[in-house]
């Protein structure tokens, strides 16, 4: 079997507006893995859109049931599961996912991700405030936080501002 060599599950991380649920269809398509998106199958869990969840029950209530499905992606196989953006937040659950699997981080800049974010219609429903109602404050605040979390968390580092999602894919490819 040509796809024995390759990790059982491919874990995609990075800030929001890095192209995780772009670049993991197409990896997905390439290996003939299914592909999954966290913040899709919570929308669907949770009866709501992620906004309306947190807004309703707060950013504690939907990590929690971040967190119980990340333990239970960490059973499956042959998989590409593009995770939402403050999934690395959970380090154990995390470091479950991880394991066995292969964990690529798309990486950009502050400036590119306000300017992805902005330009994109529906990412104010999908995506909730995180700490603050200024969208460049929060981005600069949020990666700064998070970015060494992705670096320890990651096994592949990707510049997604640069790549076109294409060559985002085959880069990966090349390495498992
Ligand atoms: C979040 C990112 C979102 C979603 C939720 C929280 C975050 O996912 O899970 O709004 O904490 O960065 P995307 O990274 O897919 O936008």
């Amino acid at each position: 079997d040509l796809t024995s060599r390759w990790p059982g599950r491919i874990v995609l991380t990075g800030f929001r507006g890095t192209g995780k649920t772009t670049v993991g269809r197409l990896l997905a398509r390439m290996l003939g893995y299914a592909f999954l998106d966290t913040d899709q199958v919570l929308e669907e869990r949770l009866g709501s859109t992620i906004a309306a969840f947190v807004q309703a029950n707060g950013w504690e209530a939907f990590r929690r049931a971040e967190r119980e499905l990340l333990e239970e992606l960490a059973r499956v196989r042959r998989v590409v599961v593009a995770t939402g953006g403050g999934a690395i937040l959970h380090r154990d659950a995390w470091e479950r996912l991880r394991q066995g699997g292969f964990v690529v981080w798309l990486q950009a800049d502050g400036a590119t991700i306000g300017r992805r974010l902005a330009a994109d219609p529906v990412s104010a429903v999908q995506r909730p405030p995180l700490s603050s109602e200024d969208p460049e404050r929060e981005i600069e605040e949020q990666l700064a936080l998070r970015t060494p979390l992705y670096a320890a968390g990651s096994d592949l580092a990707v510049d997604s501002a640069r790549l076109t999602p294409e060559a985002i894919v085959t880069l990966i490819h090349e390495q498992l």
